[in-house]
């Protein structure tokens, strides 16, 4: 086995971005997918990685990864079914899945070894989000999830690793929390989406970009909360399935950029910008951090 090599199973929208941040990071990445084509149209848009990632020829080839990243469809019996013939098929490797839904324990019960397997949750797109969530299950080895961890650092990454399995993880959570809220308020007329979008963009969200939103409420003053949550909990949406709104869009083939439309319109060079400012924004961000590094060495030097 290889510390340098780690496997990519499944070549998606996730896959192809996450092969992208092990490859720049130095590794040499085994990738497959059973979607003919996929692997060899992908290496042939990055000839500046054609030394680093490699097609696999069979889920042999992965038993020289020191990690394989899971990274196919979001369906149970697919992941089952992967996880268990990778399992036999690369003995010794860490099994790191990519799910965003489903929990380590229920991916590992096909598993004989179970301890083998934990969830790496990347965010889209894996090479430019720094976040990445590590969800053990009860029976996840802890020397491979400190090797996780490690392995999402080498690339870049800030890994959080969560003490107990959850369903959602904690951002995504999070994020439906917040997306039930804002569809109730469109779907009701309140707002718009334009609106919706501009009050976060301009209010919450760099709040809680500088300082995350325990610490914004913290900085407000709790009694303030305490008065917000009592007054507002009772009065929040409470679906407990997605809204009529999300469900006519998707039904009528409006599943966001990648149809084309979504709540808006998304003609090509929008949705271009979008993904622009988004890497812009973690680009400034690093940045910022690489300054303020900097000056706190300087003025520790001074000192
Ligand atoms: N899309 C996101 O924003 C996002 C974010 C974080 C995590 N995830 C998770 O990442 C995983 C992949 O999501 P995605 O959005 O990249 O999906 P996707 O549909 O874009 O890609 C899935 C890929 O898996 C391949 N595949 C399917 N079955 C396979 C199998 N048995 N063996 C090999 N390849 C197989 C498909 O051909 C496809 O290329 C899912 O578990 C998803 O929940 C997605």
């Amino acid at each position: 086995m290889d510390r340098r090599m780690i496997g990519v199973i499944g070549l998606g929208l996730m896959g192809q971005s996450i092969a992208i941040a092990c490859a720049s990071a130095g590794y040499r990445v085994i990738l497959s997918d059973s979607a003919e084509g996929r692997v060899f149209d992908f290496i042939s848009r990055h000839p500046e990685f054609e030394e680093a990632l490699v097609e696999a020829k069979s889920l042999a080839d992965f038993a020289s990864c020191s990690i394989v990243v899971e990274a196919v469809v979001e369906q149970l019996q697919v992941k089952l079914d992967l996880l268990r013939a990778l399992e036999t098929a690369a003995p010794s490797t860490t099994l790191a899945s990519n799910s965003s839904t489903f929990m380590p324990s229920e991916l590992a019960v096909g598993l004989v070894d179970r301890s083998r397997l934990l969830v790496c949750h990347f965010f889209n797109p894996a090479d430019t989000v720094p976040l990445v969530e590590i969800v053990p299950s009860p029976d996840s080895d802890p020397i491979r999830i400190a090797q996780v961890e490690h392995f999402t650092r080498s690339i870049g990454k800030h890994p959080v690793l969560l003490r107990h399995e959850v369903e959602g993880f904690v951002a995504n959570r999070l994020q439906a929390a917040v997306l039930r809220e804002c569809y109730a308020l469109v779907e009701r007329g309140i707002a718009t989406p334009e609106t919706v979008d501009e009050v976060v963009r301009l209010s919450l969200a760099p709040r809680w970009a500088a300082n995350g939103p325990i610490a914004t409420a913290d900085l407000g003053g709790l009694d303030i909360f305490v008065a917000l949550c009592d007054r507002l909990f009772p009065r929040l949406d409470r679906s407990t399935q997605a809204q009529q709104l999300l469900r006519r869009k998707v039904h009528d083939g409006r599943l966001g950029a990648k149809s084309g439309a979504g709540l808006y319109d998304w003609p090509e060079e929008h949705r271009e910008a979008a993904v622009r400012r988004l890497t812009e924004f973690f680009r400034f961000g690093a940045e910022r951090e690489r300054g303020a590094l900097r000056l706190h060495a300087i003025a520790e030097e001074a000192r």
